[in-house]
């Protein structure tokens, strides 16, 4: 197909309400935990995003089936045999290597290829072997593949995590869930898709407590007693933060609907900080700004605190504010990449290791810019809606792999932009 391209005429404003998708980073992981289920799992409030597409694929290679009716996926693992996760899923989406828990909690051995690093860091997975093998599985790499096994079986175990990894946490829970014993994991992540996951497992019958805090503990039970179930996904709160990110950019005042406010406790504190004014329901949250934008200083940080998937975004506010403004990146080893697209609208940006000096400026000018990853993609499409003048944002593939309609959502809340073949967009230039 064709590349694709979203085109955005600038010197706008974005007003109104619109409805969250399910998050990404659960759906995916909710998806694979149905392989637990050994049967028909119902997954509700799943985005339709190009992500869900390939973790669909992965399970049906493992033998499942999936469908799809609007946003609600039937999950039936009862004929999965678990062969094997094949390099070309993994290597297009990360997440896959989120099969792995669950494979070694139904069957005791899996073979999922290696996942490779991608635009924001080398995403090695240490912390899931490290863990897993504490838990009695070995690992060994044939070609590119990493073989598990559990040759004493899968026994509880107090597992203690470097850093609070979400991967990790996850596949960690997937597979002590079915582990003969109790597990104790230290220093979990204690995101908000863990939760959901771990409710999921609840109701697929396994025995979770303390998901959400950094102190998991699991009782495992027989696979026998583990039965698929009817799940709903939580909102998207990246999702989320990204168009209350707009509201803030442009003045909204804009309202998200399907989210838990206290999912973006830090960030909301953020955006009143930089002067919006922020007011929040049980399942929604308005974001305005009559003030000017007031430079602000961010450090990402696993959940509670401060999101690295919203770092671009927040780097953006930063760039249009009256002020300097420091941003640390400390999840991810590489994750400006987005401050060089930013500079070439005329953004005023420093890296230094992992500290960004974001100096405001007026008015951003609209360019051709490239998505370098789904979040400084979403984040340029907001650029181009402030900026003087049209921007067109490349590479848009990104964006389709973790928000549902994207250009259509930011078209009910005012914004002009449209999806165009890159070559008719050259030929109206
Ligand atoms: C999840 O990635 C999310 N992806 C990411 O969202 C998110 O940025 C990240 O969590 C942090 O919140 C999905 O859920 C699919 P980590 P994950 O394991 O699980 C290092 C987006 O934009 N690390 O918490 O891969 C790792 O390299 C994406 O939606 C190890 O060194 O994140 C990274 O620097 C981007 N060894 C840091 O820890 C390990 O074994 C955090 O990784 C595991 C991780």
């Amino acid at each position: 197909m064709a590349e694709e391209i979203i085109i955005v005429e600038g010197n706008n404003t974005l007003a109104g309400e619109v409805a969250v998708s399910g998050a990404k980073n659960s759906a995916l992981k909710l998806i694979a935990a149905a392989l637990l289920g050994q049967g028909p799992s119902v997954i509700r409030n799943v985005p339709l995003i190009s992500d869900i597409e390939i973790m669909s694929e992965v399970l049906r290679r493992l033998g499942a089936t999936v469908e799809r009716d609007g946003h609600v996926l039937t999950v039936d693992t009862a004929e999965v045999d678990n062969s094997e996760t094949p390099y070309e899923l993994v290597s297009k989406m990360r997440a896959s290597i989120s099969v792995l828990g669950p494979l070694i909690g139904r069957f005791g051995r899996a073979r999922v290829a290696m996942p490779g690093g991608c635009q924001i860091g080398a995403r090695k997975i240490d912390m899931h072997l490290v863990g897993l093998e504490a838990l009695g599985v070995e690992f060994s790499i044939d070609h590119g593949f990493l073989e598990a096994r559990t040759p004493h079986g899968l026994a509880g175990a107090h597992v203690v995590l470097d850093f609070p990894s979400v991967g990790a946490t996850e596949n960690l829970l997937m597979a002590a869930v079915a582990a003969e014993g109790r597990t104790v994991l230290e220093n979990a992540a204690c995101e908000p898709e863990i939760v959901d996951l771990a409710n999921m497992l609840v109701a697929m019958g396994a025995r979770v407590s303390g998901a959400g805090t950094s102190l998991v503990e699991v009782e495992g039970v027989p696979l026998s007693e583990l039965r698929p179930c009817d799940h709903t996904t939580v909102g998207d709160r990246i999702e989320a933060g990204t168009f209350l990110v707009g509201g803030a950019l442009t003045g909204g005042p804009v309202t998200v609907r399907g989210i838990d406010p206290s999912f973006l406790r830090v960030a909301l504190m953020k955006l009143s900080a930089m002067g919006c004014e922020v007011q929040t329901g049980p399942d929604w949250i308005t974001v305005g700004r009559e003030r000017p934008l007031a430079p602000t200083d961010i450090q990402t940080l696993p959940h509670p605190g401060f999101p690295t998937d919203l770092q671009a975004q927040f780097m953006l506010l930063a760039a249009c504010a009256e002020g300097v403004s420091v941003i640390t990146e400390n999840v991810f080893e590489n994750r400006f990449m987005f401050a060089s697209e930013l500079m070439r609208m005329g953004a005023d940006i420093t890296i230094e290791d992992h500290h960004a000096l974001v100096r405001g400026v007026g008015m951003l000018q609209g360019a051709d810019v490239s998505s370098t990853d789904l979040r400084a993609g979403a984040a340029l499409v907001l650029a181009g809606i402030a900026a003087e003048g049209q921007t067109r944002v490349h590479e848009i593939g990104h964006i389709d792999r973790g928000y549902e309609d994207y250009a259509g959502k930011l078209a009910s809340l005012g914004a002009n932009v449209r999806r165009a073949s890159a070559e008719d967009a050259s030929a109206a230039r």
